[in-house]
């Protein structure tokens, strides 16, 4: 098992590790034992990541002497909103979870921004731990703090940055990942390639080649790799002030995307189409050498992600969305774009003719 430290500016305090390894819950428990975050624990999870990992997480937390409860909410996006909030919040005041209770996320995006953000309000704040099970929380948001639930008016609006205790990425839970939500976190990693090394693109189109894409070694190596660029990123810019907008490459087109499709496309497929497009802009207007961002289209369509926009999708709804955006931003739609494979940049925003004319490309 491998541990990397993300130090957080003078507050060692809030300063942890990331665990990265295989079969590592019997350690994990030590772990959380030895470091004494709480005198118990409230394990979150949904109902399908409970039901294949639930007993088992809780019986090795048992086993290091841990006291242990366990809620499951309904699986799926539904859940990252307020009535759930409420209904994990009143379930921890029914167990009696009080400020020497820690809970431990285990799941995917939706679970860790849940718990997230209910152990950064209940009782005005207790500890989190994440333990992520899906390759897109294991690579991105189970690390950095980002905590959050959705309301009808869009997605993340409320939230806060609540870094965990500690961060547990076991490579096993991965053997039951389904193939489409496998795909998804492909795109993060994808992205950490782009911005920051483009010896993790070789490593991805080596696995494509020999077919290994979900061996344990490197996904290992791999999830490092992201883990290590994600870390070192929110060690500059923990509250997302500049340069942490980096990780939204491809993320911007992306969420206009996903929206479009009514959420009928996933994060991944969303930010793979947006990766693309982030490409061919860089290409035309801060130049990306043409072999780079073809490169890119074709990691993306040899794992299986789209690197087109649907046929049935209208063009104008995506732009009227990314108009959306950018009221929220202040008057500029922020474009991560690149001069070259691993240096990233923001932009000062993208005239639209420009950005219809690369979307109409995308068109099949
Ligand atoms: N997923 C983007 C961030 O954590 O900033």
């Amino acid at each position: 098992m491998k541990a990397m430290k993300v130090n957080l500016e003078g507050k060692t305090v809030r300063s942890y590790e990331i665990h990265i390894g295989t079969e590592i819950l019997d350690r994990m428990g030590m772990i959380i034992a030895m470091n004494r975050w709480a005198e118990r624990y409230v394990l979150v999870t949904d109902e399908n990541v409970g039901a294949l990992h639930g007993e088992r997480v809780q019986a090795a937390l048992e086993k290091a002497g841990l006291q242990v409860d366990r809620i499951a909410v309904a699986p799926g996006e539904a859940s990252k909103g307020v009535p759930t909030l409420l209904t994990l919040t009143d379930r921890l005041t029914a167990l009696g979870a009080d400020r020497q209770t820690a809970l431990i996320a285990l799941g995917g995006g939706v679970v860790g921004d849940l718990t997230g953000f209910a152990a950064s309000i209940y009782l005005r704040g207790i500890p989190v731990i994440q333990l992520p099970t899906t390759l897109l929380a294991q690579v991105d948001s189970s690390i950095g703090g980002k905590t959050g639930v959705d309301t009808a008016a869009g997605k993340n609006l409320l939230g806060t940055f609540n870094q965990p205790k500690g961060v547990f990425i076991d490579i096993a839970f991965l053997r039951t990942l389904p193939d489409e939500m496998f795909r998804s976190g492909l795109a993060e990693v994808i992205k950490y390639g782009i911005i920051e090394s483009p010896g993790l693109l070789d490593d991805l189109e080596g696995a494509v080649a020999s077919g290994g894409l979900r061996e344990t070694a490197f996904l290992e190596r791999i999830i490092a790799t992201a883990c290590r660029i994600k870390k070192e990123i929110v060690e500059l810019d923990e509250q997302d002030r500049g340069l942490r907008r980096i990780l939204n490459f491809g993320h911007t087109v992306g969420h206009a995307v996903e929206a479009a499709s009514g959420y009928a496309l996933s994060h991944g497929e969303s930010v793979a189409i947006g990766m693309v497009a982030a490409a061919r802009l860089s290409e035309r207007l801060h130049g990306l050498p043409a072999g780079d961002a073809a490169r890119i289209t074709a990691l993306i369509r040899s794992v299986g992600l789209p690197d087109r926009i649907p046929a049935e999708m209208d063009l104008e709804d995506i732009i009227s969305r990314l108009s959306l955006d950018k009221k929220k931003e202040g008057g500029t739609i922020h474009f991560v774009m690149i001069r070259k494979l691993g240096t990233p940049f923001v932009n000062g925003g993208i005239p639209e003719e420009i950005l219809r004319d690369a979307l109409k490309g995308l068109k099949p």
